[in-house]
């Protein structure tokens, strides 16, 4: 098992490059199945995530080739099987959309449920809502998820809560529907957009995505052969943006989308810190003093859960009383606990965590807890006194690309090591 050993108290100071975002490549790797000859993907992010589910496409009868370190074409002509085991996707929480490629694929599919972080329940009833809707029986059976339908039929789904993952699998499974789908009240982070763009470039017809109303009329085949960029990762660049700030160091994340940041952007000022931002760069300036504030976690443009656990370091080091309220799921508080061995003075109460603001955080060892929790634990390192080693960090390998790397040329001092 590998670790972090960070020692803290260096500002980060210089640049950074974002890779691809990683919940939408997760998505778009899966639909590629839909395609039915070879399609190019480009700016893919080097995470765990992404190489688990090449191994799936390739179990289950993808051509996949990479031409360079981040772009790869895939085949999905020759694809016959519409079952993924819980084997082959056990380490993955995003393998549901796997349902819905195959669903719109064969008009079957079996996938073992998913995996992946655990902070609180993480149901599919919407996912399975809607692939009902578009006229698929439902039989879960085994912990498997299986789907069957004569025909798959464009319907009217209006989602019961705002929910990325069942937004996009609906989508995927509709493009080659007999009809039109309207999804209602559906989710509009910008992967929402970036899935429903590569279906189009591929043939799809696919209209709204990045409103809470996604029009999708249903198309005979996808034929292929187009290329697509995948967008970059707004929840890695927010996670250097927050480095930034809590350091007291003056970083320049280039790459990135500044639109997709405004809420976190807003927030930094609120809190004391410089943002400057053009074209496709966002610079952070942190200062001495940091701001107390209050957080609410909400679907995007709302401020987004996935940095929420990041945020809370700076909130640890605020002058005064803060708080993060959870929108979204039941409990994402488990990265608190491992705060509090490095002296923060947090306290939960239902979905709420209330920081009583202290001016040092001091290294401690402390585990990952989930991917996002990870990276609060870095950037906790990372501003501590003296020296922190953080655990189970395959969880962080999952969604960050080289994150020690990238750090390291910003001037911290991260090491990974074997435990
Ligand atoms: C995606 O998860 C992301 N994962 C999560 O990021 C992110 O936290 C989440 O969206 C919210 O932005 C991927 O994209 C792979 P949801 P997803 O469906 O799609 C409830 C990370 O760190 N819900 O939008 O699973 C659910 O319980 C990960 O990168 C239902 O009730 O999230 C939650 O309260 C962590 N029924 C809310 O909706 C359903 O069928 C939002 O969930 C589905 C969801």
């Amino acid at each position: 098992m590998e670790k972090f050993v960070i020692r803290g108290g260096r500002p980060l100071m210089g640049e950074v490059n974002i890779s691809g975002a990683k919940n939408s490549v997760v998505a778009i790797i899966p639909a590629a199945l839909l395609v039915d000859g070879p399609c190019k993907i480009e700016n893919i992010p080097e995470i765990s995530d992404v190489r688990i589910l090449i191994d799936i496409l390739k179990e289950l009868g993808c051509d996949v080739e990479f031409d360079n370190k981040d772009s790869m074409m895939i085949n999905s002509q020759y694809v016959r099987s519409s079952t993924a085991t819980y084997d082959m996707i056990k380490s993955l929480r995003a393998s549901y959309y796997l349902l819905g490629a195959l669903l719109g694929r064969f008009k079957k599919a079996e996938v073992a449920f998913p995996g992946g972080c655990d902070f609180g329940f993480r149901p599919v009833d919407q996912h399975i809502k809607g692939f009902e809707k578009l006229g698929a029986k439902v039989e879960i059976d085994h912990g498997v998820i299986k789907l069957e339908a004569e025909r798959l039929i464009g319907s009217q789904i209006f989602m019961d809560v705002v929910s990325v993952g069942a937004t996009i699998n609906i989508m995927i499974a509709a493009v080659k529907a007999e009809g039109t789908t309207i999804i209602e009240n559906a989710a509009k982070e910008p992967h929402v957009v970036d899935v429903a763009n590569f279906l189009n470039a591929m043939g799809a017809n696919i209209k709204g995505a990045g409103t809470d109303v996604i029009k999708i009329k249903g198309v005979t085949t996808l034929s292929g052969g187009a290329t697509h960029s995948v967008i970059p990762d707004q929840i890695e660049a927010g996670t250097f943006m927050i480095a930034a700030a809590a350091t007291k160091g003056d970083v320049t994340i280039r790459n990135i989308i500044p639109k997709h940041l405004e809420s976190l952007s807003a927030k930094l000022i609120e809190m004391g810190a410089k943002v400057e931002e053009d074209g496709d760069w966002i610079r952070v300036i942190g200062t001495e003093k940091i701001l107390k504030a209050n957080i609410k976690t909400l679907p995007y443009p709302g401020f987004p859960t996935d940095l929420h656990p990041p945020a809370s370091v700076l909130l640890c080091l605020s002058d005064g009383t803060s708080t993060i309220t959870e929108g979204i799921w039941d409990s994402r508080f488990q990265y608190v606990d491992e705060l509090k061995r490095m002296g923060a003075q947090i306290k939960v109460e239902g979905r709420m965590a209330v920081f009583d603001g202290k001016p040092k955080l001091s290294g401690a060892p402390v585990k990952a807890t989930d991917l996002r929790a990870g990276a609060a634990m870095i950037i906790a390192g990372l501003v501590a006194e003296g020296e922190t080693e953080v655990y189970n960090i395959n969880y962080i390998d999952r969604g960050y690309e080289c994150i020690e790397d990238k750090l390291r040329s910003l001037g911290a001092d991260i090491v990974r090591a074997t435990k």
